[in-house]
């Protein structure tokens, strides 16, 4: 039996969590600072770090006790290093190294996207998963089509041309005076509105596996915000201030219009790689994973089987990192005290 301590402050929840042999949770503690960001209408960087900083010594010590384990019997210390907010990554790193030292145990650093890859392996399903397996990763900062073709082995199919997303969804969620996060908010407002109430383009006529969700946000702010004042204009995202919403919009309509404009194109582009590239099956990762309509869509679509995280290892978690840090474990990856963090850290190169 490996147990691994996972640890992960990459945005906005510390986390910790003792996983065994890459695939069954013993311990996962999160704790979430999305109340105080809420505030923001967004994570607010220094703040973040200044919480985890507070908190990661206590959501450790949690996650430890939980198990009822001595120090001693953690093979091994996996911490996430990158992608993610330099200050926020630098808490985790730096706490990690400390136990490190104190307790004697090697030190793994870990991509947080290479996180959300094997959060499939702590579902029931982890002993049917065959390669290569096709990894859908969309989350707040990313939205990545990656081929996996073996443990650790990554080869990016295409990922997004401008903002994630995740990021789409908080910022419509913004613009329609929704609470943030948006994605949450979109769905649950998306089930009181007609989906057919506005036909958002989605422009995917293109032969890449690229994702492009900036046009459609633009679509959305024409639709619902009065046309700026005469003489004024606005470009870009100052044009986007939810003070402009026209007061006659129908949130759930533009809600779920927006949302299923979204989900189209993820599953369109999903289903074309998964064909070109003949995988056994579609891995779905990352915050927006939890959306349902996602889920129905792409699994009513597809000919292979198509997984899913539940829903509480869909957004930010720990257990996630101690999964994949078992599996670098396994391969021999050891990390030493000059392990930085990367903030533009990839998973992989075309
Ligand atoms: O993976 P995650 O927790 O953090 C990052 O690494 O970014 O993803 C957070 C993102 C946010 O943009 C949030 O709006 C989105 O995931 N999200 C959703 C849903 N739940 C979270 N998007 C659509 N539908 C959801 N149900
Ligand atoms: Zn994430």
């Amino acid at each position: 039996m490996t147990l691994i301590l996972g640890i992960e402050t990459s945005c906005d929840e510390t986390a910790a969590a003792v996983v065994e042999n890459g695939t069954r949770i013993r311990s996962n503690v999160v704790a979430s600072q999305i109340d105080i960001h809420r505030r923001y209408g967004g994570v607010f960087p220094e703040v973040a770090s200044r919480i985890h900083v507070e908190a990661i010594s206590l959501v450790v010590q949690r996650a430890m006790d939980e198990v009822q384990t001595a120090p001693g019997d953690i093979a091994a210390i996996a911490v996430t290093r990158g992608p993610g907010l330099a200050g926020s990554l630098v808490v985790g790193v730096n706490f990690a190294k400390g136990l490190a030292l104190g307790w004697d145990r090697p030190l793994i650093g870990i991509n947080h996207l290479e996180g959300h890859v094997y959060s499939l392996w702590l579902t029931e399903a982890a002993d049917q998963i065959t390669f290569p397996v096709l990894n859908l990763i969309v989350s707040g900062g990313h939205s990545d089509l990656v081929l996996m073709t073996d443990h650790g082995q990554y080869r990016m199919l295409g990922s997004t041309l401008d903002d994630a997303a995740g990021e789409a969804f908080d910022k419509v969620g913004r613009m329609l005076r929704l609470p943030y996060p948006g994605g949450p908010s979109i769905e649950k407002a998306a089930r009181e509105g007609n989906a057919d109430a506005y036909h958002f383009k989605r422009p995917m006529d293109d032969e890449t596996f690229n994702f492009s969700f900036s046009g459609l946000k633009t679509a959305v702010m024409r639709a619902v915000q009065l046309p700026p004042a005469s003489g004024r204009r606005t470009r870009g995202e100052e044009s986007m201030n939810p003070d402009n919403l026209r007061p006659d919009v129908h949130v759930g309509d533009v809600a779920a219009s927006f949302q299923a404009a979204a989900v189209d194109m993820l599953v369109e582009k999903t289903i074309r790689a998964a064909q070109a590239f003949n995988v056994t099956a579609i891995h779905v990762a990352g915050g927006v994973s939890a959306n349902q309509l996602l889920r129905q869509e792409l699994t009513r679509r597809a000919a292979i089987p198509v997984r899913y995280p539940p829903l509480n290892l869909c957004t930010d978690n720990a257990a996630m990192i101690a999964a994949a840090g078992y599996f670098r474990y396994r391969a021999g990856q050891r990390d030493d005290f000059a392990l930085d963090v990367e903030p533009m850290l990839a998973l992989a190169k075309p």
